[in-house]
């Protein structure tokens, strides 16, 4: 059980806040006269002020007595029959006893009534004032009238010429003392009171002076006695009453009769709690016979259920779900909570939302004692106020991750609750700056009472925290307090909010890369997380960061889209695959990394051929040659290589080159003579200090030869072994055109029509052919050169003959000088694979000693592979070497080779006519 009484607003200094918004309270009825009201209820007289009066912050009530102002303290109202609450939003509610200090009675039943208002506050240049004047009719009385007010207890009896000395139900026998019988000769009026006993229980006595003194009220009219009492007195008490706390006012009067003096019982019981809580309903209990006023049995007559003093008919209370039943020990009064007639507020004690309802109902019940016919009034006024009801918020995540935006909504809230501002992982934002922001904030209000707020924020914002659960997807987290406020008396709290969304919305950065005779380019296009991201490049097999020094190394530039490097093909963050006499195939590779998991976003790699003398031969006898550790020997220390001759080591070596410069009369250089050409040739090799001796094969080995023809030096081609890794093909795979075509020169960009035949050419002067498998992007088909050769005649078998290409090999004899040239992609050439060039010395024509002139055609036999099948002459272009050097044009091997077994997958193709001129 909880007591209600404690929910009075202070008296004089009752603090009305002075709204800064305008809210309407739940169910406010918009006033007709004026704002202020009076009406005459019984024995009451209700004053209400609507709020919209309501101004300053302070209000006063003044009782108007014919021409006297009488101020009310909170103890003068009491002691008087006053009384006024105010509800957070100024509504006031004045309750006036018809039996108070200042009401003008005629003949107990007319009385007038003046009230006067007063508002003061720091902003009004002088208090507001209102006056009321009011008559009320009231009759007939009940021989007894007890009413408890919010903050007095009240009883009015007729009198009536009977001395009373028992008090039956305390057992209690009241013997006025011998001392205190003598009247005073001050008391001589009529109806005059004279001195008065209380029971506390135990007896305590007092003159009508001392009476008044101690704040009780005490006065007689043409036939009644009224006593009042606030609550909690000296001399009142508390019982308990069928489980229902009371508080009980009992007096004995003296006053004089005409008749002489005479003695009278008064007693006012008023409860003090009796009311059970449920979410849903408020049950309060009044005792059915309330013992301190009884002494035999009653009967009851009457009963009534009001709201603010007012009576409620039968139809009003089922419309408002309002009950009452009595029961053998009480009259139970059940009001659901959120009822109209009452109001709910907002609170938020440790920053949780919470309301109360508040409602004041009255009880008037009227009994009839059978023993002596008298009949009793009872009535209550009684505001009852909730505890606090813990109310859950929700927050609503309607957030569609696609539209990239955060939609929350917070609720349900009362109306009296105001969003102020969002504490942001940035910092608290008002909801003005939020919505300059971009933000949407708004408040929705609905037909019931509640509210709720909405909030919308891009994903882009920066308040907006995001992370990557995995490389392609991002998730959106918005943390926030929700800065709110109760008004009116403006109480700040927070409600904590945290809303995630994910994405799969991550743009990946790409990489292209191109290639000149020099450098790569590569070119790093940012995704959706911008330079967010780690580069790698790949440094002797092992991934290193790119960092600053390797920005600048790389001349990195960079816009808001893109960076891009340009890496020379020697430098240090490349990889060399093959090298070639004249050409070196080095490769790019570029990882991206996503911080901070380090997942791998995306990653590139680029080989590109470049142009690289590897072998110098200088007249004076010196050969260079440079060696460069591959990718396909990785354990290749450039160190340690060396010539035939194992002393002859690097003239200079790093980690991945070694330059050696040796005399061609040295470290272990042989030399052959071909008719006016001279061979030398030398290997680079390793020989791991390690590996057993005797063995026959090196890791590593690297031919490097010098031709020397007349004044002339040539150099030639060279290759590494072991080649385990070249693929080994099944030759042929279809019906498709190959042609041969002969370049003006090394460029091969610019070839010789069919319009051009015959082409003349110096002897001496280099042939650039060109074999080329038309019209495929096939890229899995490789077109491998089986043999070449040249005729005198058109005639491809006709003797005298000279190989060029044996077997897929150049033809080493030293007169042929025939060398396979790289192909590199480019505008003309998209499948380098689908290309084979190769270029040959026109000196080369000879026989019986002499150099033929004259009229030459080449001729090749091409097979087309599949790369995925290596196998045999489908290895490669001279991928399994035999090195039968074919000592002299022959018609034999020719003849053999014509009645191939595999002729029907061969394409042959010739050149035009060439003239040859000995003109140089
Ligand atoms: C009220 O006014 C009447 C007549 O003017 C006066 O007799 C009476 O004493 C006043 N009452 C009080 C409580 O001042
Ligand atoms: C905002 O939130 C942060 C983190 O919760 C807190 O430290 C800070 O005091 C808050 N600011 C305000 C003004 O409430
Ligand atoms: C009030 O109305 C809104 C909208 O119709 C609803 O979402 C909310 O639950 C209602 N609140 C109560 C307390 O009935
Ligand atoms: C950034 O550089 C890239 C190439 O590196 C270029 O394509 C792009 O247009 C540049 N963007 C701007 C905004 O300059
Ligand atoms: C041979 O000539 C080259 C190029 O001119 C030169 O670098 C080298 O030192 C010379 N060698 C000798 C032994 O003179
Ligand atoms: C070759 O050398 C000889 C003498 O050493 C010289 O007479 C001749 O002109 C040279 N030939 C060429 C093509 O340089």
């Amino acid at each position: 059980m909880l007591c209600v009484h404690g929910s009075l607003v202070g008296w004089i200094l009752l603090a009305i806040f002075v709204p800064t918004h305008q809210y309407q309270r739940p169910n406010s009825k918009s006033n007709s006269d004026n704002g202020l009201k009076s009406v005459c209820l019984g024995n009451v007289m209700r004053l209400t002020l609507d709020k919209e009066l309501a101004v300053g912050s302070q209000l006063e009530l003044e009782a108007i007595n014919g021409s006297d102002i009488i101020q009310l303290s909170s103890t003068l109202a009491a002691q008087c029959g006053y009384s006024m609450e105010s509800d957070p939003w100024g509504n006031t509610k004045i309750f006036a006893s018809l039996s108070g200090c200042f009401v003008s009675n005629q003949a107990d039943s007319t009385f007038h009534l003046g009230l006067r208002l007063r508002m003061y506050g720091d902003n009004l240049p002088q208090p507001v004032e209102y006056e009321v004047k009011k008559m009320c009719n009231y009759s007939p009385w009940a021989s007894r009238e007890v009413l408890c007010d919010r903050n007095y207890m009240e009883v009015s009896t007729l009198m009536v010429p009977t001395v009373t000395h028992v008090r039956t139900q305390k057992g209690h026998r009241f013997q006025p003392e011998s001392s205190s019988n003598a009247i005073p000769d001050s008391v001589g009026a009529p109806n005059s009171i004279w001195k008065m006993a209380f029971h506390t229980p135990e007896m305590k006595v007092m003159v009508l002076e001392d009476f008044l003194k101690s704040g009780y009220g005490a006065m007689t009219t043409q036939k009644r006695l009224v006593l009042r009492s606030p609550y909690n007195m000296a001399e009142t008490y508390s019982e308990e009453v069928a489980g229902v706390p009371m508080e009980v006012f009992s007096v004995s009067t003296y006053y004089k009769e005409i008749s002489g003096l005479t003695v009278m019982d008064s007693v006012a019981a008023c409860p003090t709690g009796g009311v059970l809580f449920t979410d849903d309903v408020i049950t309060w209990h009044i005792p059915r016979r309330i013992s301190p006023l009884i002494s035999g049995p009653v009967k009851i007559l009457d009963t009534f259920m009001g709201i603010d003093g007012q009576r409620l008919d039968k139809a009003k209370m089922s419309a408002r779900h309002y009950r009452m039943s009595i029961t053998s020990t009480h009259i139970v009064v059940e009001i659901p909570v959120g009822s109209p007639d009452g109001y709910y507020k907002s609170h938020a004690p440790d920053e949780e939302y919470h309301v109360t309802f508040t409602i004041e109902p009255m009880l008037e019940f009227v009994w009839k004692a059978e023993n002596t016919q008298s009949d009793t009034r009872y009535k209550v006024l009684f505001p009852i106020t909730t505890p606090m009801m813990l109310r859950s918020l929700h927050v609503i995540d309607y957030t569609i991750p696609e539209q990239k935006v955060f939609d929350v909504l917070l609720g349900p809230f009362l109306q009296d609750v105001e969003l102020m501002n969002f504490n942001f992982s940035i910092g608290v934002l008002t909801v003005a700056e939020c919505n300059a922001r971009g933000f949407d904030v708004k408040e929705h209000r609905f037909a019931n009472g509640s509210k709720t707020f909405s909030l919308r924020v891009p994903f882009s914002d920066e308040v907006v925290q995001t992370h990557n659960p995995d490389p392609l997807i991002t998730t959106y987290y918005l943390p926030m307090v929700f800065g709110l406020l109760i008004l009116p008396e403006q109480t700040p709290f927070q409600h904590l909010a945290e809303v995630e969304a994910s994405l799969e919305d991550v743009v990946i950065p790409t990489i292209t890369g191109s290639c000149d005779q020099k450098n790569f380019y590569v070119s790093v296009k940012y995704g959706s997380g911008g330079a967010n991201f780690q580069t790698m490049m790949l440094n002797a097999g092992s991934w290193r960061e790119l960092d600053s020094d390797l920005a600048t190394l790389y001349s990195l530039s960079e816009n808001d889209t893109h960076f891009s490097l340009t890496v020379p093909h020697l430098s240090p963050d490349t990889t060399f695959e093959v090298i070639h006499s004249n050409s070196i195939l080095a490769r790019v590779d570029l990882l991206l990394l996503q911080v901070p998991n380090m997942w791998k976003l995306n990653d590139f790699s680029l080989a590109c051929f470049f142009p690289l003398t590897t072998t110098e031969c200088f007249s004076n006898g010196t050969m260079t040659a440079l060696a460069v550790k591959v990718e396909s020997v990785h354990n290749l220390d450039p160190e340690h290589l060396t010539l035939r001759d194992q002393s002859c080591k690097p003239a200079f070596s790093s980690d991945r080159f070694a330059w050696f410069s040796f005399n061609l009369n040295s470290c272990g250089t042989t030399r052959t003579f071909f008719d006016n050409v001279m061979v030398y040739e030398n290997e680079i090799t390793m020989h791991q200090s390690t590996r057993k001796h005797g063995s026959a094969h090196p890791e590593y080995r690297h031919v490097v030869s010098c031709y020397y023809l007349l004044n002339d030096t040539k150099t030639m081609d060279f290759r590494t072994t072991p080649r385990t890794n070249d693929p080994i093909a099944d030759p042929g795979v279809g019906h498709l055109v190959v042609k041969m075509t002969l370049s003006k020169d090394a460029s091969y960009e610019d070839f010789y029509q069919a319009e051009d035949y015959p082409v003349v050419k110096y002897l001496r002067e280099p042939l650039y052919f060109e074999v080329a498998l038309m019209q495929s992007s096939d890229s899995q088909i490789q077109l491998v050169l089986e043999n070449c050769w040249a005729t005198l005649h058109e005639d491809r078998t006709s003797v005298p003959s000279w190989d060029l290409v044996v077997d897929s090999c150049e033809n080493l004899d030293d007169r042929y000088l025939t060398v396979f040239h790289p192909v590199i992609a480019d505008s003309r050439v998209l499948v380098p694979s689908h290309v084979k060039r190769f270029s040959i010395k026109m000196f080369t024509f000879a026989r019986d000693e002499t150099v033929v002139k004259g009229e030459v055609f080449v001729h090749c036999e091409a097979v087309l592979c599949d790369i995925t099948k290596p196998h045999g002459i489908c290895s490669g272009q001279c991928a399994n070497p035999q090195r039968n050097v074919n000592p002299r044009p022959t018609s034999t091997r020719r003849e053999r080779r014509n009645a191939g077994f595999r002729l029907q997958k061969k394409h042959q193709v010739s050149s035009g006519l060439i003239l040859l001129s000995d003109l140089i």
